[in-house]
């Protein structure tokens, strides 16, 4: 196998920088900005004692790809010989390891064997003199078992610890800001806001790890390891990864990503196979008793159980090792991969099944999502819940917490907060809807299933509202292509199968129709004739009308405007591709996700506001409004040239943007006095928008100043 190549270093500006590449709600797929490499995130950290190298740190990147390893900064400077040569020839060449090493301070010691001898200052002194990348301030462990009081210490404590810290860091060395606070929410949430804030004369911390979950952890206190998380995260500034300081087994990570996690590091790897445990994504199993492996690897594969079981000790904590490292390796690609693909909450929700701890955290998450409490949990929730793009392509797979899932909650409250009755019907009358039409046993794609059906019942009372019922609930035949809805994984007797009036009624209350009268239809083919085909064009009208107004906020009344005229193209599936309007292409509905996809001239025609989002940090001007337009960025002058060209807009140069913008969205790109300079997706959200400094902010689609 030729060497990997070692990694370059990243460029002076970057130093430090973290940006969202790829995000999945609070998910996502990082780069942090080092000297040895831009580290790609979510990623886990393999400890290496220096005293004990399990495994080498040059096989871990040769090897296992592994591009950031942590040592301990104080084990290294207590010890004579090691801290020599650290001293002389850097932490790389003692390790020799080429990627990103980042350092432990000792506190971890302090928390095991009491006191440390170093200095606050010293510690880090040392670091920085040996060329760690990332190095840790001398924090102070906050135990779960501590009282309130103790672990404000805890927190004040390293609070007044930062400013020396960083000072010590220098230009080059990045610094980790632990956050403590034990199990209380409101502390973790302080901690993360000071430490957040804390400077030196340079840069602020970069990484920010939650300390004092090891106890935790090690007694699977599970739901509290991810309060603590949620809670640290509703403060934490966006621009900064939140690592899970000595969290290392597999089972944890889809959840723990899911939630906002980036960074993970442990020596469960090599603990473990001293003691004869084999890690896999759903828990440990111990090799004694085994006959054939649960779980595979390279490591293990073609060696049976009994001869391992033969080895000598040392040889088979080493091959074990191997093992562990290699499938904890595989579960943070799988995450990652997941991410991308806008999975990584099916699989938290899979593997929560794993172990009954992780079950019930699971499920108090699932609380904090559904209840959002006025707590800092709370805040997380709602802050993750409007990061998560509605709709998304692939199947939806179904399960009992099916309707908890983020992106199915945010597509529901949009659908009840944003979704209105049509102002006028097929035949030109105006007035409210008569009564419900749902559709019985149709599965998708409802548009050629239950299309005779809702043509028949518009026919006989032009005043219906016609609706497909769902396991998630009904919802309006204009939104019978969006996904997930369309995608769900159910089988054919699921589909047939004709819902309760009660399921219904609780779905139609949410919309506000619990008042209407209910009529139940079959499927029937689709009815010929003039007026039938006028049913149908009016239908393609709701579903884009329906489509803006909720996904883009938009008025209904001007969604109607702009398709007043409309007309449109249709594909051999007979979807709609593109809509006209006046022979001018105003929008395309995304056919793998049911969105809306704008083009220039709807993008423009739909710029009416006439104020420019507010700048980051001044009030809103109409905080209630269900339908305040379609979300705009307001650009800094200096990109305008680049961005009205058609270039990304990035992070540093956004001056404010509206606080309804949802990631994968679209959305306008304004100048000050609110004129279209380009139209994109977004992919972060307002808040990132206003701390993020690298990366791309919204992938935009077309500038407006083109051939200017
Ligand atoms: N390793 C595990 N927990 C901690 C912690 O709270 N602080 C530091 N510095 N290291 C840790």
């Amino acid at each position: 196998m030729p060497a990997r190549a070692e990694p370059e270093p990243c460029r002076e500006q970057d130093l430090g920088l973290f940006e969202i590449v790829v995000r999945d709600g609070a998910a996502r797929i990082g780069r942090l900005h080092t000297l040895h490499g831009s580290l790609q995130t979510p990623t886990l950290l393999p400890v290496i004692n220096p005293n004990l190298r399990t495994i080498e740190p040059r096989e871990m990147w040769e090897k296992y790809g592994v591009d950031a390893l942590i040592t301990n900064s104080y084990v290294i400077w207590k010890h004579d010989d090691l801290k020599e040569k650290a001293l002389s020839d850097g932490i790389h060449s003692l390790l020799d390891y080429p990627g990103v090493v980042m350092t432990d301070s000792g506190t971890f010691q302090s928390y095991v064997y009491g006191d440390v001898e170093v200095g606050v200052g010293e510690i880090v002194d040392f670091q920085r003199d040996i060329g760690v990348d990332i190095g840790t301030m001398l924090d102070v462990f906050g135990r779960p078992d501590m009282s309130r009081e103790e672990l404000e210490d805890c927190v004040q404590e390293t609070v007044s610890r930062a400013p020396e810290s960083l000072q010590a860091a220098g230009k080059k060395m990045l610094l980790n800001g632990p956050i403590q606070g034990g199990t209380h929410q409101d502390l973790r949430a302080e901690a993360a806001s000071l430490m957040g804030s804390a400077k030196g004369e340079g840069r602020g911390f970069c990484v920010h790890p939650l300390g004092g979950i090891v106890p935790l952890m090690e007694k699977q206190r599970y739901r509290e390891l991810f309060e603590a998380l949620m809670a640290a995260r509703s403060t934490i500034p966006s621009d900064r990864p939140i690592h899970m300081f000595g969290c290392g087994h597999p089972m944890l990570f889809p959840m723990a990503i899911a939630l906002g996690a980036d960074l993970f590091d442990s020596a469960a790897y090599a603990l473990f196979a001293r003691d004869d445990r084999l890690l896999s994504p759903e828990g440990t199993v111990k090799l004694e008793g085994l006959t054939e492996w649960p779980v595979s690897s390279a490591a293990l594969f073609g060696r049976t159980t009994e001869e391992v079981r033969e080895m000598d000790k040392d040889e088979r904590s080493t091959l074990l090792a191997h093992h562990n490292l290699e499938v904890t390796q595989t579960e943070l690609a799988r995450c990652r991969e997941a991410v991308r693909e806008g999975r990584i909450w099916q699989l938290a929700e899979r593997r929560s099944h794993a172990n009954p701890q992780l079950r019930e955290a699971f499920l108090w998450v699932l609380d904090q999502l559904e209840e959002m409490p006025d707590e800092p949990s709370g805040e997380t929730a709602l802050q993750m819940l409007a990061s998560t793009n509605p709709v998304r392509m692939g199947r939806e797979d179904l399960s009992e917490d099916v309707g908890s899932r983020p992106h199915i909650l945010h597509l529901h409250a949009l659908l009840s907060m944003r979704w209105r009755v049509p102002g006028s019907w097929w035949d030109g009358s105006e007035g409210k809807p008569e009564r419900v039409v749902i559709i019985d046993s149709v599965p998708p794609p409802w548009r050629m299933s239950a299309l005779g059906a809702a043509v028949e019942a518009l026919l006989e009372n032009p005043r219906s509202l016609v609706m497909i019922p769902t396991p998630l609930g009904p919802i309006p035949f204009s939104m019978e292509d969006v996904s997930p809805w369309c995608h769900l994984e159910c089988s054919d007797e699921t589909w047939l199968e004709v819902f309760d009036d009660e399921e219904i009624w609780e779905g139609l209350e949410e919309l506000g129709l619990e008042d209407m009268p209910l009529v139940r239809a079959s499927p029937v083919e689709i009815p010929d004739g003039k007026k039938s085909s006028e049913i149908r064009q009016w239908l393609d009208r709701c579903s884009i009308v329906d489509k803006l107004s909720v996904l883009c906020a938009v008025p209904p009344i001007e969604a109607c405007k702009l398709t007043g005229e409309m007309e449109v193209r249709r594909s051999n599936t007979d979807r709609i591709v593109n809509v006209f309007d006046n022979q001018q292409h105003i929008l395309s509905p995304r056919l793998n996700d049911g969105g809306i996809s704008l083009a220039l001239e709807g993008a423009s025609r739909l710029n009416s506001n006439p104020n420019p989002p507010a700048l980051f940090g001044e009030p809103l001007s109409d905080p209630d409004n269900d339908h305040p337009g379609i979300p705009r960025v307001r650009l800094l002058e200096d990109a305008i040239p680049f961005v009205g060209k058609g270039r990304n807009v990035m992070h540093g140069y956004i001056r404010g943007a509206d606080p309804h913008l949802i990631p994968g969205q679209p959305c306008l790109v304004v100048d000050d006095a609110g004129n279209l300079v380009a139209h994109g997706l977004a992919i972060t959200t307002p808040r990132e928008m206003s701390q993020l400094s690298k990366g791309v902010a919204v992938r935009v689609r077309e500038g407006a100043l083109r051939g200017d």
